[in-house]
């Protein structure tokens, strides 16, 4: 067990943990260690999304901005839902940016004046990324019975290929060449 999970575990004899779940004390280690990397790395891609919103520019501006917000209202939805798993199951979650820093995955991109291609392209790669990490844990799910956490997954495998698709469908436009 890892340390910064050892600390978010409830004591062995918490009455309230014994109360929020059947699951085993290993299968809450394990769920909670992975629960707690995928709620910083949904976290990072939320504001990546919402940072390219805010910062994208050029002769689509307002197709862009408009999808990136629409993606990023999905992503924002994912952030509650993932920190209450962890509290059902009696771990805790994330307390702070700084927390979440220690545990993404995904890159941030602090770049000024970034192209919409690079944008996209950076966006496409991390739900991808963001596809792998989520059908590990959903097998790190099965392997312990979570089937609450695994359906909530599966829903967010289709949403992430969903913002794939249209990110992907974009990039093909913007590699077109313009003909003036
Ligand atoms: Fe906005």
């Amino acid at each position: 067990m890892t340390e910064s999970i050892s600390k978010r575990l409830p004591q062995p004899h918490s009455k309230n943990s014994e109360m929020r779940t059947n699951l085993a004390r290993e299968a809450v280690a394990e769920l909670s260690d992975e629960l707690l990397l995928l709620i910083s790395d949904v976290f990072s891609l939320f504001l990546k999304t919402k940072n390219f919103h805010w910062h994208v520019t050029g002769p689509h501006f307002r197709e862009y901005h408009l999808m990136l917000d629409e993606q990023a209202d999905q992503i924002f939805a994912m952030t509650d839902v993932i920190a209450e798993r962890a509290r059902k199951m009696g771990a805790s979650t994330v307390h702070s940016i700084s927390d979440i820093s220690r545990h993404q995955r995904l890159k941030d991109n602090n770049d000024e004046g970034l192209a919409p291609l690079r944008m996209f392209e950076e966006l496409l790669s991390d739900n991808q990324q963001l596809t792998v990490f989520l059908r590990q844990l959903h097998e790190v799910c099965e392997r312990h019975n979570d089937v609450a956490t695994a359906s909530l997954i599966e829903i967010w495998v289709d949403e992430t290929e969903r913002r794939a698709w249209f990110l992907s469908e974009t990039l093909v436009d913007l590699r077109q060449p313009r003909t003036a």
